[in-house]
């Protein structure tokens, strides 16, 4: 067993032998572990090869339960989150049916599988089937280990489970027919301002009165709030597809995006630790966008007030950007200053929509001084209202939980313009007509 101390020569081949599928003997009692995780998620490993799981435990630390079937595992599911390691002998059918069930069924468990041989198809197949995450061997411990510590903090406690979650399996989107989807991003230089309240309500405006399918993706990929304003537990997030970049398709997209059920649109969340947010480049959320523009109408963008490698790609990648600005000076100082920023990025200025957010009489700030001061038309006037803090409380947003507001009508209107502006205005038509469309 020495090549056991070396896993970077690893290769679950060696453990093949005709007599290595034993019975086991070192049944566990329970499935609590010493190793500490977010939400106080056990660990266990199950393989039907002793030395196999005995290896997988060891480079996890002390006290890791082992067993030899998911059988063996179910009987003790149920009392609290556990995140399984699945060996390489879990990849059949069979298993991989048992772990389906449990990701329709059991929000607190989350498995992680390790495969000798990592495929297109096994991961496919994998993940469709509720697998969190893949790692191919040899094992980096270190992978290993942080992988089981994101699906531990992703796993959700909870008392009853709404039937949230991925599209399911049979729903997949096929590709656009004509024009690919439009991109908008919801932006601002001034944190705040509304952006994710913009976001959240033209996504869903959209999303209900599309004939094409629609995307949100976080883009405040530190501190996203788009989960919280939509109450949704998503089962992935955006690092997810990220990590998974080179080898993501079109339907292994769909299936990692959250449903949000009463509008039908898809949302890519942002990280659960802002840590994650450092995986992430420019370049991947590009190709992520993309992708997602084969096959939605729309895909809306929300983005942090920065100006980042992440965020500079997703003006660039963007045909449409909606600036946030609260009615006030310093709002109305900021936009400026960013404005300025755009333009020195050579952001088409065409590409620009100025969204005037709490714009209220009382607040005695001209809109049409403003208007000439950062020389940029209002595509809306958004009232300052509380229907907007009690919807982000709900999780509900205003356009679905007060839709005869003032501040629902606006983004209704909005998200007129942009449908409108699909059918007299396609995305990949001249700068000119969009701007015409848009009266600036
Ligand atoms: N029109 C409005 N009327 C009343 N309250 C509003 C309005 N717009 C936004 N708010 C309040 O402001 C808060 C901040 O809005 P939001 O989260 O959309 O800002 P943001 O620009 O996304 O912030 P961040 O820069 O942190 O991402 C919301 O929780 C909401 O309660
Ligand atoms: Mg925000």
């Amino acid at each position: 067993m020495a090549e056991l101390d070396d896993f970077s020569n690893f290769n679950f081949d060696d453990f093949e032998s005709p007599g290595s599928t034993d019975t086991v003997t070192e049944e566990p009692t329970d499935i609590s572990t010493d190793i500490r995780l977010p939400n106080g998620a056990a660990l266990a490993v199950v393989d039907a090869d002793q030395a196999v799981r005995e290896y997988l435990a060891s480079q996890l630390g002390e006290g890791v339960a082992t067993v030899a079937s998911l059988v063996d595992l179910e009987q003790r599911l149920g009392m609290g989150p556990v995140v399984v390691i699945l060996g390489p002998s879990c990849v059949d059918p069979t298993d991989l049916a048992v772990v389906e069930r449990w990701s329709r069924t059991n929000p607190e468990v989350g498995c992680v599988l390790v495969t000798s041989e990592l495929t297109t198809t096994l991961l496919h197949t994998a993940l469709r089937a509720g697998v969190k995450d893949v790692i191919p061997a040899p094992i980096d411990q270190m992978q290993l280990v942080d992988t089981v510590g994101r699906v531990a903090e992703g796993l959700t406690v909870r008392p009853s489970s709404p039937a949230l979650g991925g599209i399911a399996e049979g729903d997949f989107l096929e590709p656009l027919e004509g024009e690919p989807g439009r991109v908008i991003s919801v932006f601002s230089t001034k944190g705040g301002s509304g952006k994710s309240v913009t976001a959240t309500n033209l996504a869903c405006a959209l999303a209900r009165s599309s004939d094409r399918p629609v995307a949100l993706i976080d883009g405040h990929l530190q501190f996203g709030d788009v989960s919280v304003m939509l109450k949704l537990q998503p089962q992935h997030t955006i690092v997810d597809a990220v990590s998974q970049i080179d080898k993501l398709d079109a339907s292994m997209l769909q299936q990692l995006m959250t449903v949000h059920q009463p509008t039908g649109m898809m949302v890519l969340p942002a990280p659960l630790e802002p840590t994650f947010a450092d995986q992430i480049s420019g370049d991947q959320m590009v190709r992520l966008i993309e992708m997602l523009k084969t096959f939605v109408g729309h895909v809306i963008v929300d983005l942090p007030a920065i100006f980042n490698d992440v965020v500079i790609s997703m003006l660039e990648a963007s045909d449409d950007i909606l600036l946030v600005a609260g009615l006030d000076i310093p709002n109305i100082k900021n936009v400026k200053i960013g404005l300025s920023t755009l333009s020195l990025l050579s952001i088409p200025k065409e590409h620009l929509h100025l969204v005037l957010n709490r714009a209220d009489s009382r607040v005695k700030l001209d809109v049409g001084e403003v208007e000439k001061t950062l020389q940029l038309h209002a595509v809306a006037h958004v009232p300052s209202d509380v229907v907007v803090p009690i919807s982000v409380n709900k999780g509900s947003p205003v356009v679905l939980s007060a839709p005869k507001s003032g501040v629902a009508r606006e983004f209704e209107k909005l998200a007129g313009m942009f449908l409108d502006g699909v059918s007299a205005a396609p995305a990949a038509e001249s700068a000119s007509g969009r701007r015409r469309f848009f009266g600036s």
